[in-house]
């Protein structure tokens, strides 16, 4: 199959009819969910859905029926569903880099059909392949059959990468613990402050460490760096214990040095065999690309079943993103919320608000899923974007949240829409004494979306007793838009479910704003400048003298307060 050609221009969603009418509707009407919950018992049943596992209950945003009805006539009139479909064939929807996004095709399963071909790759075959050594390579690590240069068994497993060679693995690993094989674990070194390549390995003996150096490019510099970091830090480690020739450390590299790259000759480059490499292709995003060879950490140490059930999550939600008709499709309805949200409600960020522990890194994951995704002011051919676009992501896990920032959700000036996560079942039952502790948790979770609603009048208030002037103190007005999302279990698939919800809701807000979800020019900047101030920060002082005066100010002090 020929890929579909992806350079239409995009329709500039200001100049549709469902723009001017949504406008039109959101002056018109007035906004009351105390209201529209009393005038309609089916609201909740209403704005519910299915998406896979996932419960989705939409009930508690600022829309009706009628916002429903024009978001998804906007969808319709920028064709959302039509670059989905381009996206899923392999079109080179990402313009600027002329590539194919397809990290859909990372988790079909085996013998899908009919087979992905996209520009002339045996898209099915080359993914089946590499998941087959990643899962052979866990397996031997697994089992023990894979040791490190002494023969002692791998017990930790340290990840270097940055961005989405490290956000995406951390998050699912902190996410999945209770999968983690006994007696293995991993750690995570991502940022160029050497503390991080210092604090992650200080207390590991590099006899039982392997480490994965996870870069797309494998030219990024923190990735890099912290590589040969960790390098010396392990041979200094086994030189400990007896001298090693130049051969040995070969041999210490190949036992204890892995890598996942789509670069395979930087990878070699680098000293690492290439026997112990793991492919992927430019057309995994780096921010999507946790369900490719980028996990392989994960595969390692929470096993390939647990990465095939992942997989399998992620695939679900797909099948429902490509497949559910447009009224019942929760990323196409999740996504036209947040454009109602940022473009029509001027709402500048977005909290995500899991009810899970085990969920702690998801926020951060989201922050670079959607912001560098969608944090952009040109559309996709060129010109500059019509509207707002890239709200704010963030967030924490309740109920640590609600004695942090809730203050602001519930009484601030600012609207702030927000979706709560939680989980039916507990990966860990416990008691307080009689109590059922997962129910006093999920108590709050449903207690914070029914106070965001509905809040409490003055009238309330004062019924309890309060007067004066702490009476608008004690007030809440609200009105405060929340999404529910529930599922039976937090599992290896419920998550790639919700990564995939999230992948797509980006992906239709960027249609809707025409821009290209999958580049990144804007983190390009800082990298080249980075470099280019090396000299002046080591102390060039006419490349010092050169800098604006900020700049210039900054290293110097730098320079004089360095100690040694
Ligand atoms: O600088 C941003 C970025 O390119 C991200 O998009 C990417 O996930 C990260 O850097 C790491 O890149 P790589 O996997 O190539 O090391």
């Amino acid at each position: 199959m020929t890929a579909p050609n992806s350079s239409t221009a995009p329709v500039d969603p200001t100049t549709t009819d469902a723009w001017s009418a949504l406008e039109a509707h959101h002056l018109e009407q007035s906004t009351s969910l105390r209201e529209w919950f009393a005038a309609d018992p089916q609201r909740a049943e209403r704005f519910s859905h299915r998406a896979a596992d996932l419960h989705v209950d939409l009930s508690k945003n600022l829309v009706t029926a009628e916002t429903m009805e024009l978001l998804q006539q906007l969808a319709r009139e920028v064709g959302v569903l039509e670059r989905r479909d381009a996206m899923l064939a392999g079109a080179h929807i990402n313009t600027t880099e002329d590539r194919a996004v397809l990290h859909t095709a990372l988790r079909r399963p085996a013998g899908a059909s009919p087979a992905l071909e996209v520009d002339g790759q045996q898209i099915d075959a080359d993914v089946q392949e590499t998941l087959r050594r990643v899962y052979a390579f866990a397996d031997q690590v697994r089992s023990g059959q894979w040791t490190g240069m002494t023969g002692r068994r791998i017990e930790t497993v340290v990840n270097i990468g940055i961005g989405g060679s490290d956000l995406g693995p951390v998050m699912v690993y902190e996410a999945l613990k209770p999968w983690a094989q006994d007696g293995l674990s991993a750690r995570f070194v991502s940022n160029i402050d050497p503390t991080d390549a210092y604090e992650s390995t200080k207390d590991l003996d590099p006899e039982t460490t392997l480490v994965i150096v996870a870069s797309k490019t494998f030219t990024t510099l923190e990735t890099l760096t912290n590589a040969r970091l960790v390098r010396e830090w392990l041979l200094q480690g086994l030189r400990e214990n007896a001298a090693l020739t130049p051969e040995q450390e070969k041999e210490a590299i190949a036992k204890h040095f892995v890598a996942v790259s789509t670069a395979l000759d930087k990878v070699a480059d680098f000293g690492i065999d290439p026997d112990n490499a793991f492919g992927f292709w430019d057309w995994v995003g780096g921010r999507y690309s946790v369900d490719s060879a980028i996990g392989t950490v994960l595969a390692t140490v929470l096993g390939p079943d647990a990465f095939e059930e992942l997989l399998a999550g992620f695939h679900g939600m797909d099948e429902h993103f490509a497949t559910a008709p447009a009224e019942q499709n929760v990323p196409l309805l999740m996504g036209l919320l947040n454009v109602w949200n940022v473009n029509f409600l001027e709402a500048e960020t977005h909290a995500v608000l899991p009810y899970s522990q085990y969920l702690h890194r998801f926020p951060a994951y989201l922050q670079q899923l959607t912001m560098e995704s969608n944090g952009k002011s040109v559309r996709w051919d060129g010109t500059l974007a019509t509207t707002e676009t890239g709200e704010v992501f963030w967030g924490e896990p309740g109920t640590n949240g609600q004695h942090a920032f809730y203050q602001l959700i519930h009484q601030g000036t600012r609207i702030i829409p927000a979706d709560f996560i939680a989980f039916a079942t507990p990966n860990h039952a416990l008691a307080d004494g009689e109590q059922d502790v997962h129910e006093l948790f999920l108590a709050n979770f449903f207690a914070q979306t029914k106070a965001l609603a509905f809040g409490k009048t003055a009238e309330e208030v004062r019924a309890e007793g309060t007067e004066g002037a702490l009476v608008a103190a004690r007030e809440f007005s609200g009105d405060r838009p929340t999404t529910s999302i529930m599922a039976p279990k937090l599992t290896p698939s419920v998550l790639g479910q919700l990564i995939a919800l999230y992948e797509h809701i980006t992906f239709v807000q960027g249609v809707v704003w025409g821009i290209n979800s999958f580049d990144q020019w804007g983190v390009e900047l800082g990298k080249q400048l980075a470099k280019d101030l090396a000299g002046a920060v080591a102390g060039d002082e006419s490349a010092i003298a050169g800098e604006d005066a900020s700049t210039a100010a900054l290293i110097r002090y730098y320079r004089e307060n360095r100690k040694r």
